[in-house]
C-alpha cells in the first residue's frame, strides 16, 4: 500500500517548478489531487500521471479564490489531508526603493508567498480538524537557514546546511530582498505557530527550505539559458519532492528542512526546535 493510498492532496502553484514536482510526486504515493494557478499549464497537470486530479485557474492571495479552491476540493474528495503552500514569486527590494514600488513589491511577494500560505492554512485547517489529521508543508527557501538562525549556529554538524556555524548574516537571500525573505520568515512563523497550536489534533506543519532547484523562477534569473555548469550543480525537483514525501512519511512536525546545492538531499534526524517550545502542564 502506498503512503497516501486513498488520501487527498492540495498544492498551490503546481502548473511548473516545484509544485509540479510536488503533485506528481504526490500522485505516485497514491494521493488524489487538487492542485491550482494563474497559470494556463495547470489545465495539463496529471494527463501522464494515474490519479484523480482536480486542476482549477486560481490566485492564492485573493480570498475569494482560495475559498473557492477548498471548498471544490472538499465537494469534490470530502477530505484534504495534505496542504502543500508552494505558490511563491520573487523580485528584489531594497529598503531605500521609492513608496510607489515598494508598495507593489509588498503586495507582491508578501501577497502571494505569505497572505497565499496564511490564506489557504485558514481554509483547510477546519476541514483538518474535522478529520482529527493532516499535514501541512510550507515551502520556504534556505535564505532562513543561511542567516544563521540560532538553531544552526548552535549545531555545527548539522548535515544539510553549509552555513552550519558560520556567522548570521541580516537575511539569508542579502540586502537586495528584504521583502522575499521577509515572506519566507513569515511563513515560517505560520509553520511554528501552526505546528504548536495543532500538534494536539493530529495536523502536523512543517516547512522545507531549499536552497537553488531547477525551476521555471531559476531559470528565469538566467534569462532562460544557464550556463551548462550553473544549470549541472542545481538540485532537481524531483529529489526535493522526494524529501517532502519523506517528511510526511516521517510524521514529525514543527520542523524546518534544509538541502543546499552540493550536498546530500536527505531528512535530517528529528530534532528540538527551540522556535517550538513544549507545553507546560497548567
Ligand atoms: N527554485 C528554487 O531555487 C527555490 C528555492 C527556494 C525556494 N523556492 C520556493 O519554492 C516555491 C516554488 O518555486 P519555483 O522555483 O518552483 O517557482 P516557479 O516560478 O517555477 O513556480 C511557481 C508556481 O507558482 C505559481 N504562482 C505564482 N503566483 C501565484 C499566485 N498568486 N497564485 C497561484 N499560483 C501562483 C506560478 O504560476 C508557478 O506555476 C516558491 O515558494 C519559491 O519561493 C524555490
Amino acid at each position: 500500500m502506498a503512503l497516501l493510498d486513498g488520501k487527498v492532496a492540495l498544492v498551490t502553484g503546481a502548473a511548473v517548478g516545484l509544485g509540479n514536482a510536488f503533485a506528481k510526486a504526490l500522485a505516485a504515493e497514491g494521493a488524489r489531487l487538487s492542485v491550482c494557478d494563474v497559470r494556463e499549464e495547470i489545465d495539463a497537470l496529471g494527463v501522464d500521471i494515474d490519479s484523480e486530479v482536480l486542476r482549477i485557474r486560481a490566485d492564492v492571495s485573493i480570498a475569494a479564490d482560495v475559498q473557492r479552491v477548498v471548498a471544490d476540493t472538499e465537494k469534490t474528495y470530502g477530505r484534504i489531508d495534505v496542504l502543500v503552500n508552494n505558490a511563491g514569486v520573487w523580485a528584489g527590494s531594497r529598503p531605500t526603493d521609492d513608496l510607489d514600488k515598494t508598495l507593489a513589491d509588498y503586495d507582491y511577494l508578501i501577497g502571494t508567498n505569505l497572505k497565499g500560505s496564511f490564506l489557504f492554512g485558514r481554509a483547510v485547517i477546519p476541514i483538518m480538524l474535522a478529520q482529527g489529521d493532516g499535514d501541512i508543508v510550507n515551502i520556504c527557501t534556505d535564505h532562513v537557514q543561511t542567516c544563521g538562525s540560532p538553531w544552526q549556529l548552535d549545531h555545527d554538524d548539522a548535515p544539510n546546511c553549509p552555513w552550519a556555524g558560520q556567522p548570521p548574516r541580516p537575511t539569508g537571500g542579502g540586502p537586495g530582498m528584504d521583502l522575499y525573505d521577509a515572506s519566507k520568515w513569515g511563513q515560517l512563523g505560520l509553520t511554528f505557530a501552526w505546528a504548536q497550536a495543532l500538534e494536539r489534533h493530529g495536523i502536523r506543519v512543517n516547512a522545507m527550505c531549499m536552497g537553488a532547484t531547477d525551476s521555471y523562477m531559476l531559470r528565469s534569473f538566467h534569462n532562460f539559458e544557464p550556463a551548462p555548469e550553473e544549470e549541472a550543480r542545481w538540485m532537481k525537483a524531483a529529489d526535493i519532492a522526494r524529501l517532502m514525501i519523506d517528511l510526511i512519511r516521517d510524521g514529525r512536525t514543527g520542523d524546518y528542512i534544509g538541502a543546499a546545492v552540493g550536498h546530500p538531499i536527505v531528512l535530517p534526524p528529528r530534532r528540538a526546535n527551540p522556535y517550538v517550545l513544549p507545553r507546560k502542564p497548567r
